[in-house]
């Protein structure tokens, strides 16, 4: 049979057209040449038409099969050259490369351990705004008009009387203008400052405002607080002490300092030779704030704190640079997971 031969020599030819072949701009067009629409299997295949049914299903047998065999050569030539082109390097049984999952920041992470801390306690949780006028940040919290913290040095001014908060007592005020006693409040938020950056200090960092006001709230309330924050959060191996300090909307006011971890008290560039450090400014809220709101000073009382937030990541992770929290590094941040 004529069409028997002429597809047994048209696949030999292919063959051995095949084995000399050796870039994949040749393996297309030898492709196309036998297998292609117009290919010449393709036009062996037309002629069956004129056969007999018996002999369309020998011929017809022989075309196929030789079709699929030319299909899987080509296949295979293929995976040869791209093989070849990489000098042998694709090995399909090396695993994958592996994937890395980010994971949460430092900070955040403190944040909510330390929110969820004072939340087990009772207090509940908002925000105020981080652009802020006079009154809000300094007016309402009894600094008077010259103090020094006003200064352009330390504060970053917006436009007009805008500037960007400072601490977040900024929402102390903002609760008390909403609410009437007794409240227990916590406020997480970022605060700004205009100083020099250092190994302890930042322009950016955060802090948690927390305030309670109620009949008979007392230093010892606040005390039991601070304590119990402190005992989980750093664990039962701990030495603090509280210092008498100055705040214009507290009286008393209080530091409050936690024995460096790094040097154990002996003193290092963590705690600046200290072999303390201070985490927060706390004390009981002025009379002069809680008049200014509308509260009676005889009737109700409240205490405050402002909890720096670099500051205990620091003494926990005994991190020695604050610029380590800002500036990314991902060798530094995925020691902190
Ligand atoms: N706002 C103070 C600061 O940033 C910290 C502070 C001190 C907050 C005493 C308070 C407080 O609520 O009662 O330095």
């Amino acid at each position: 049979m004529e069409l028997l031969s002429q597809l047994q020599e048209a696949g030999q030819r292919a063959r051995d057209e095949l084995a000399g072949i050796d870039n994949l701009e040749s393996l297309e067009n030898l492709r196309i040449r036998y297998l292609g629409k117009k290919g010449e299997l393709t036009a062996v295949l037309r002629g069956l038409k004129d056969l007999s049914i018996d002999e369309k299903r020998e011929v017809g047998g022989v075309a196929n099969r030789l079709k699929s065999d030319l299909d899987q050569l080509i296949r295979e030539k293929r995976e040869d050259i791209l093989t070849a082109s990489t000098g042998g390097a694709l090995d399909y049984t090396l695993p994958g490369r592996p994937v890395s999952y980010g994971h949460r920041h430092v900070i955040s992470l403190v944040l909510d351990q330390a929110v969820s801390i004072f939340q087990r306690m009772g207090f509940e949780i908002t925000d105020g705004p981080e652009v802020e006028t006079d009154y809000y940040n300094f007016g309402a919290l009894n600094f008077p008009p010259d103090h020094p913290a006003r200064d352009e040095q330390d504060t970053f001014y917006v436009e007009g009387d805008k500037l960007l908060r400072t601490h977040t007592s900024n929402i102390q005020i903002h609760e008390f203008e909403k609410r009437t006693p007794p409240f227990k409040i916590l406020a997480p938020g970022r605060v700004f400052r205009n100083e020099a950056v250092n190994a302890r200090s930042y322009c950016v960092f955060h802090q948690i405002e927390g305030f309670y006001v109620d009949e008979r709230v007392t230093f010892g309330d606040l005390k039991g607080a601070l304590e119990a924050f402190c005992y989980e959060f750093f664990g039962s191996d701990f030495k603090m002490r509280y210092r008498p300090s100055f705040f214009p909307f507290t009286e008393p006011s209080a530091e409050v300092d936690i024995q460096c971890f790094l040097c154990e008290g002996r003193g290092c560039q963590l705690c600046k030779y200290e072999g303390w450090l201070e985490i927060l400014g706390c004390g009981m809220v002025d009379p002069n704030v809680l008049k200014a709101v509308g509260y009676d000073p005889e009737k109700v009382t409240g205490y405050a704190f402002g909890l720096g937030i670099e500051r205990v990541a620091m003494l926990k992770y005994q991190i020695n640079d604050v610029r380590l929290l800002y500036e990314n590094d991902v060798r530094f941040i995925r020691q902190i997971r």
